[in-house]
């Protein structure tokens, strides 16, 4: 008899596929991105990601409600102040753009969808980068982590479920677990975006939150280097020990290697954030023609969850769940 090995046999019949599939995905594996825009009467399209809006509050709210009736797991708010300033206070205002949402989704989904806070300053600084700036114009690690305190007490206050502190200061999840826990907020849950590279991905976001980093700068001091492997794991080992509750890779696809090392390092949940240009890319092929837009993004989901994701952060959160229904 030969050939012995037959894999072919397993794969001969759709049922026998779905029996011994060890990967699929479902719409409670994903975590839709909103940005929700302040003092702004209709939403607004976004160039750099095709189907993404700056909702209103009113459009937030229709918005999270359909994505909860598709079956989605959760939403994390972005918020585009009317205003910026030097400390980003818009970030930790109690009326911040980012509060008066959580609490009306709040009211609208209640503990029913998970809802989060991306906790970062950029969006709500002049200058755009992830903390305050020292004199020389670094970024002031030390300084910073009190604004991220407050903002994470704000949200959590706010009814943010879950905060994600994405700014990439050292101690900042200790700062906020801390700062949580002393004002009564010990059941909020803590993200980290523990490993998070500084991608030319993040490139349509910016647009998407109206951020431009000043002087033509980036974020390369404080993000990590996409040349290495090992300090990944130095980050989610110091997060966890500070208390995060759950870990995350971001990019997602071109991070897998990334993601399979974190998965084996620790056994709290590991999310992965499939970044703007990931999606941008997606859909302008599928635009083109050139590829069929919502097989790739099931595909590309499908892997990033086969390499250790227990959940992603996806723009095409909404898409796919919409088709898994269909
Ligand atoms: C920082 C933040 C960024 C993203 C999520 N949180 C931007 C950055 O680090 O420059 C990027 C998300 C994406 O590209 O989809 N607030």
């Amino acid at each position: 008899m030969f050939p012995l090995e037959r894999p072919r046999r397993l794969r001969r019949t759709p049922a026998l596929r779905r029996l011994i599939a060890e990967t699929s995905i479902s719409p409670t594996d994903l975590v839709a991105p909103l940005f929700v825009s302040e003092g702004r009467d209709e939403p607004r399209a976004i160039g750099s990601l095709p189907g993404q809006v700056q909702h209103t509050l009113d459009s937030l709210r229709t918005e999270v409600g359909r994505l909860h009736r598709l079956g989605v797991g959760g939403v994390i708010l972005f918020g585009i102040p009317a205003r910026k300033d030097e400390r980003g206070s818009g970030a930790y205002d109690p009326d911040g753009v980012v509060q008066v949402a959580l609490r009306a989704l709040r009211d609208d989904v209640g503990d029913d969808l998970v809802v989060m806070a991306d906790l970062c300053l950029d969006e709500y600084v002049t200058h755009g980068h992830c903390g305050v700036l020292a004199p020389d114009g670094t970024v002031d690690n030390d300084a910073t982590l009190p604004l991220y305190a407050a903002t994470a007490v704000a949200q959590a206050e706010a009814g943010a479920a879950v905060v994600g502190p994405s700014g990439m200061m050292d101690g900042q999840v200790g700062a906020i677990r801390t700062a949580l826990d002393e004002t009564g907020h010990a059941d909020t849950v803590v993200m980290a975006y523990s490993v998070k590279y500084a991608s030319a991905l993040y490139g349509p976001f910016r647009e998407a939150v109206d951020v431009t980093i000043a002087g033509g700068g980036d974020r390369r001091a404080y993000q990590q280097d996409w040349h290495n492997r090992h300090e990944a794991l130095r980050e989610v080992r110091a997060d966890v020990a500070e208390g995060a509750d759950i870990v995350m890779v971001k990019p997602a696809l071109t991070y897998l290697d990334i993601l399979a090392d974190v998965r084996q390092a620790v056994s709290v949940p590991v999310a992965a954030y499939q970044v703007s240009g990931e999606y941008a890319m997606v859909k302008a092929a599928g635009e083109r023609g050139w590829i069929d837009e919502g097989a790739v993004a099931l595909e590309q989901l499908t892997a990033i969850k086969r390499a250790g994701a227990d959940f992603i952060l996806t723009y095409f959160a909404g898409q796919v769940a919409e088709g898994l229904q269909a």
